[in-house]
């Protein structure tokens, strides 16, 4: 399983709003409308279709919703959507099990809305990119509806097809080896017409594809194709490490827990997964489908375009060969989930994810990624139920201040909260069902974009019932509310977003670490030529904390404050920056440093 199930879900409690206070926004930076490194330090924002606002009120958000708050994301600062999959599906895994790559699925709209989107976006210089599904299709995709119907058939060898073990006339025998499904049980599904096995990495119903196979090589080059011709800024490419799989099928190590005894998890083995993930082969597909993708670049939409992949790996090494080399590139933006991965405020923990992002990723770009469809919010993961907000500013304090081009999920720039489905009859992501109540799937962090503190948090009409039911706590959680009040969480962001737009450190500076020994507060310097440090310092506990530049190696002098929460004060010396409870400052220096 890629995700992290973290089970605890801590109930919200007293919450204290603190204070953004966006101060001089210092320089220019021009480099942000560059065409060509547009991504380099781009805003992206991921928005789930099915949950974000419903138009035509039938419940599941649709692309003409979208639209209608494309103003929404321009004033906040969002550079580039990613649109999780909006292609016609048997919405089994909600589209990620895709039965056309070409078309839109009429649940969310039709061509005609996707180019009105497209077209109302370049208005508002938003750049658009689709979610690119390579693993796998829908068992309901008429390339897998072929490959199933005769072993002879031309498109068999497009998918995973092998014979069982000790399979006779009359018994399916047992599957091939021992690999599994990310959602639990065997990754190989018997298919009584053919009498064999074939290969699903995900559910049943999303057969992988064969990618020895050039002929579906080629045809994902002409899907890239055309999504690009129709203006898309680029691609999110989905649980892109499992491509390939082990051709003789050795069967998969078993992780062992401290005890030396094999690690169970919700009643299966874990496996090490290394026959079915992060083959090295994945590489030379990427090189061929960035080099075709390289020669687009249309007038009407101009700019390079991007790859950002879904890249769940163990190590910074592992992500380093994501990025391809100059000669052969790969991703652009590889996300670094390993920060995802912390699950608690430590701010050691941070300071080393992003150290090894300095020190190892050279001149690429990182992409750190906090939250996501797939994953619990962070409130969830983070929180402690009386600090949530608080802390929410300081994980988004690294998420915009660190080095890398963002990326966050609809719904944390107002502080959603996880909120899991009560009872397994309301369950709507298959893998809840088959592991509740130890699991109860994602449907926790897909609820419905929370609008306004009216029926339905404005995602729909009061008469609509929404696919997943609204948290009530849209009451204060919601766009409106949060839009008027410069305490908020929005506020936070709106704040942060225009910083990395419109000061060069803090947009386009290396970083430094700083007071590296420090447990509680991460601090770090953003330093760009020709422009003055900023400093950041986040503090990762619930205790005030006053951190000393100065014994840090920054000379004493003047700095002026670009953002705080509350309980900071503007510093009158280096050598006492105070923080209250997960408390930010961000400052920038009145004078240049060397170094
Ligand atoms: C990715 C998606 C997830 C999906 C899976 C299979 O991890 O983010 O939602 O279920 O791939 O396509
Ligand atoms: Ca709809």
């Amino acid at each position: 399983m890629h995700w992290t199930r973290s089970l605890a879900i801590i109930a919200a409690a007293a919450i204290t709003l603190g204070t953004g206070t966006l101060k001089a926004a210092a320089q220019e930076s021009s480099s942000a409308t560059n065409e060509k490194n547009w991504w380099r330090n781009a805003v992206f924002y991921e928005i789930y279709p099915r949950s974000y606002a419903d138009a035509n009120n039938d419940g599941i958000g649709d692309l003409k919703g979208i639209t209608a708050h494309l103003d929404y994301l321009k004033d906040l600062g969002v550079d580039a959507i990613w649109l999780t999959p909006i292609y016609p599906s048997p919405q089994v895994d909600f589209g990620y099990d895709i039965s056309d790559y070409v078309a839109i699925d009429t649940q969310y709209g039709t061509m005609a809305d996707f180019d009105r989107l497209m077209a109302e976006a370049n208005k508002r210089h938003i750049r658009v990119l689709m979610d690119m599904v390579m693993n796998h299709t829908s068992d309901k995709h008429k390339w897998f509806l072929q490959s199933r119907s005769s072993k002879t058939n031309p498109y068999r060898d497009w998918y995973v097809w092998h014979d069982g073990k000790g399979e006779t006339a009359t018994d399916k025998g047992q599957p091939p080896n021992n690999w599994q499904s990310v959602f639990g049980g065997s990754a190989w599904e018997w298919d009584d017409k053919t009498r064999q096995y074939y290969y699903h990495k995900f559910y049943t119903q999303q057969p992988d594809l064969n990618w020895n196979n050039p002929k579906v090589r080629q045809a994902f080059k002409d899907v890239i194709a055309f999504w690009l011709k129709k203006g898309v800024a680029g691609f999110r490419f989905d649980a892109i490490t499992t491509l390939f799989e082990d051709p003789n099928l050795t069967d998969e190590g078993v992780v062992k827990d401290k005890n030396g005894n094999p690690e169970i998890r919700n009643g299966e083995p874990v496996l090490d997964n290394s026959k079915t993930d992060n083959l090295p082969e994945v590489h030379d597909v990427m090189a061929e489908m960035r080099a075709e993708s390289d020669k687009f670049s249309t007038e009407k939409y101009p700019g390079t375009r991007v790859f950002i992949g879904e890249t769940y790996l163990p190590n910074i090494a592992e992500l380093l060969k994501q990025y391809g080399t100059p000669e052969k590139p790969e991703f652009h933006l590889p996300m670094d989930t390993q920060i995802l991965l912390i699950n608690k405020m430590d701010a050691s923990a941070f300071r080393a994810k992003l150290e090894d992002a300095e020190s190892e990723l050279g001149s690429n770009v990182p992409l750190f990624v906090f939250d996501n469809h797939d994953n619990p919010r962070l409130d969830a993961r983070y929180g402690d139920g009386v600090h949530d907000t608080d802390i929410q500013r300081v994980i988004s304090t690294v998420l915009f201040a660190n080095k890398g081009a963002a990326l966050f999920y609809q719904g944390d720039e107002i502080g959603m909260k996880t909120t899991p489905p009560a009872r397994k009859e309301d369950v709507k992501d298959p893998v809840g069902l088959r592991f509740w109540p130890a699991y109860k799937g994602r449907d926790g962090e897909r609820t419905p974009m929370q609008w306004t503190s009216g029926p339905n948090a404005g995602f729909d009409s009061a008469s609509a019932k929404p696919w997943l039911p609204v948290p009530s706590n849209n009451s204060t959680i919601n766009v409106l509310a949060e839009k008027s009040d410069p305490k908020s969480l929005y506020s936070w962001y709106h704040s942060l977003i225009q910083l990395k737009k419109t000061n060069a450190a803090f947009a386009e500076g290396n970083d430094t670490m700083l007071d590296r020994n420090n447990k509680n507060v991460l601090s770090w310097k953003r330093q760009a030529a020709g422009a003055p440090p900023v400093i950041v310092c986040a503090n990762f506990s619930a205790e005030p904390q006053s951190v000393d530049l100065v014994s840090q190696g920054i000379p004493e002098g003047a700095i002026t404050t670009l953002l705080k929460t509350p309980g900071a004060s503007d510093p009158s010396t280096l050598k006492h920056i105070n923080l209250g409870p997960y408390g930010v400052y961000i400052g920038q220096l009145q004078f240049m440093i060397s170094h």
